[in-house]
């Protein structure tokens, strides 16, 4: 039974999924009640057909919070925002593999990311966009997240067949965050947990439930035990 080298569970509830109208009173009630990061969804309107967080907004979060900010950016341009979002207080910011279009790209964002001060940098996979792409950025990234549903909106189903590539990742040898991100919840959170994956966002499931505290126990609770059984430690 693997325990000792178990990898941490990172739950990272997506403010996606909160009350906007209340949003620094959610961010505290939500690290309150267990939340290891906060997932911020920052998008576009070009890259994803929906418009969220801009800079001052995830600027005012950072304000309010105490955990790190994980900031998921569904931008076209992630090399021009990459200053403002440093700014706003990113501990981890993640660009769309999509986005950069190249390796070559993808190397310019990382080390602007990098060059502003972010502490973690990622890489983003859409469910259509094959893990092998992203196979030479791997000693480049501490973080691989992997999409369970098309970017843009919350409250969608997970896709089963994106787990292949957490566990691609995991048997590839890759030893920094993957986090898998849309449609998790009590059923599906598990599975990704099994595969590998230690960060896992849900919006709904979290946001949604009656008892957020609660929610969150378990949904860590059942990753640590689904975890421990994919032997993915
Ligand atoms: C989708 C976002 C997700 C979303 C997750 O584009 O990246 O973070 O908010 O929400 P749920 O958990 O409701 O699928
Ligand atoms: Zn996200």
């Amino acid at each position: 039974m693997p325990t000792m080298t178990q990898r941490e569970i990172t739950i990272a509830p997506s403010l996606l999924a909160c009350d906007f109208t209340q949003i620094g009173a959610e961010t505290r009630r939500v690290e309150e009640c267990g939340a290891d990061w906060l997932h911020v969804d920052v998008m576009d309107g070009h890259f994803v057909p929906n418009l969220t967080f801009g800079p001052p907004l995830v600027a005012a979060i950072q304000r309010a919070a105490t955990k790190p900010l994980d900031v998921h950016l569904m931008i076209t341009n992630p090399l021009e925002f990459a200053g403002a979002y440093a700014r706003a207080g990113a501990h981890v910011l993640t660009f769309h593999i999509e986005a950069a279009g190249s390796i070559e790209k993808s190397r310019e964002i990382i080390r602007a990311f990098r060059d502003e001060g972010v502490s973690k940098v990622g890489v983003a996979l859409n469910p259509d966009t094959p893990v092998e792409s992203i196979a030479e950025l791997l000693p480049d990234v501490e973080l691989v997240l992997v999409m369970s549903v098309c970017p843009g909106f919350g409250g969608q189903s997970f896709m089963g067949e994106v787990l292949a590539k957490t566990r691609w990742l995991r048997e590839r040898g890759y030893t920094g965050h993957v986090e898998m991100d849309g449609g998790l919840n009590a059923e599906t959170l598990p599975l990704c947990a099994e595969a590998g994956a230690d960060v896992l966002v849900a919006g709904s499931a979290i946001f949604g439930a009656d008892d957020m505290a609660a929610a969150i126990g378990k949904l860590r609770t059942l990753a640590r035990q689904a975890q421990a059984t994919g032997g993915n430690v």
